[in-house]
């Protein structure tokens, strides 16, 4: 029987699990494949020093499990870090923030020796930009952004009632064409008011592992 896409997920968050050494401290991702990780971890939980979430949705739901989460300022390097991804391409430059943690994983992202990205294989595409990019920005400058991306050949959409974790509003990018997603994340990071693009190029993942029908796939 063919596995579902959520069947998928759990399988790619089990595979991730071979990854944590003891003694680590360990950056959690947002998001369903992220929750399934947390769900692994749990069980091995006497193996790890600590996690750094990268939402307080993750951090929530590590600490009902009994793990321990730490601030990432109380804490030097992050050995590993895994998360999940709206879109990756085969140089494993990631669209993220589906979920509107953007920042947060770009942060832990930033911070960790090794990212090991964790996906259902629909995620994998030859160019990224079907899924809207999410663009964490200051409520103040909301308007003025989105004439910004407009000038780039976007159409900023502002995601209703929603607040980041950091207090802030997502303006999601359809239809862009993200022929250079390294160029790009530059390009969005230099207008005034965005907090953080949730392109990861300049910080690809290191490892992604895909749930397919057949397995586990590891793309590096
Ligand atoms: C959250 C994210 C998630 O990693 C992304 O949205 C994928 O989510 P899911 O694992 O539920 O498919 O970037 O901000």
């Amino acid at each position: 029987m063919a596995l579902s896409q959520d069947e998928m997920k759990q399988q790619v968050a089990e595979a991730a699990l071979e990854y944590v050494e003891s003694g680590m401290i360990v950056g959690i991702g947002t998001g369903s494949t992220a929750n399934h990780f947390i769900d692994g971890l749990a069980k091995m939980k006497g193996k790890i020093d600590g996690t750094v979430a990268s939402s307080e949705a993750s951090a929530e739901r590590l600490r009902g499990h009994g793990i321990e989460v730490m601030e990432l300022n109380a804490v030097g390097n992050i050995p590993l870090y895994v998360d999940g991804a709206d879109e990756s391409n085969k140089y494993l430059h990631l669209i993220k923030g589906g979920g509107g943690a953007l920042t947060r994983e770009k942060i832990v992202a930033a911070a960790a020796e090794k990212f090991v990205c964790i996906a259902d294989e629909s995620k994998l595409v030859d160019m990224l930009g079907a899924f809207p990019l999410p663009i964490e920005v200051i409520p103040m400058a909301r308007s003025y952004v989105a004439r910004q991306l407009v000038k780039l050949g976007g159409e900023p959409v502002y995601r209703e009632g929603f607040v980041t974790d950091n207090g802030n509003i997502i303006l999601d990018i359809h239809n862009m064409e993200i022929l250079n997603p390294v160029e790009l994340e530059v390009t969005l990071n230099s207008i005034v008011g965005v907090v953080t693009n949730g392109l990861f190029a300049q910080r690809p993942a290191d490892v992604l592992l895909l749930g397919t029908q057949d397995g586990v796939r590891s793309i590096t």
